[in-house]
């Protein structure tokens, strides 16, 4: 099956100022997390309140930096790429949030709101969109 997504390694520490005159803190929010996500396979990440569940879905999503590690997407490898790769990468992964009030408009029609980002991030024309949202 194919891969997808791999993570290797995946780092996220963030510097916090604890205050006037005192030296940064290091929160260590991803550290070291590694996967694949294969084609058609559904992962769930599950952990206690603050170990880095939301940090790990911005970096995938390509919202956020990594400190380290490398992570592909679509075989292309997303640390150190250009702005312009992120910005091409990022067409390849979307959050889709659990609640429907949050993710689906409700003033739209269902077919409305699948060809919004076809829309924006393809050239193909109105009978295209309409027939691979159908699809
Ligand atoms: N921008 C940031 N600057 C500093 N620390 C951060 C930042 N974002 C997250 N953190 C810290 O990183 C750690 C992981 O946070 P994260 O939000 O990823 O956890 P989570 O698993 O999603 O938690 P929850 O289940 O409560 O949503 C926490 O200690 C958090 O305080
Ligand atoms: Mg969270």
């Amino acid at each position: 099956m194919s891969v997808v997504l791999s993570a290797r390694n995946l780092t996220r520490h963030y510097e916090v100022s604890r205050g006037l005159f005192k030296p940064h803190a290091l929160v260590r929010a991803l550290n070291g997390v590694s996967f694949e996500l294969h084609a058609g396979k559904t992962l769930a990440v599950v952990g206690e309140s603050g170990c880095g569940k939301s940090t790990l879905a911005r970096a995938l999503t390509l919202i956020e930096e990594l400190s380290a590690g490398s992570l592909q997407i679509a075989g292309t490898e997303v640390a150190g790429a250009s702005k312009s790769e992120r910005k091409q990468l990022r067409r390849e992964v979307q959050m889709v949030f659990q609640s429907p009030y949050a993710s689906l408009n409700p003033r739209q029609k269902v077919g409305d709101q699948l060809a919004e980002p076809l829309l924006i991030n393809t050239s193909l024309s109105r009978t295209e969109r309409r027939e691979k949202c159908r699809r």
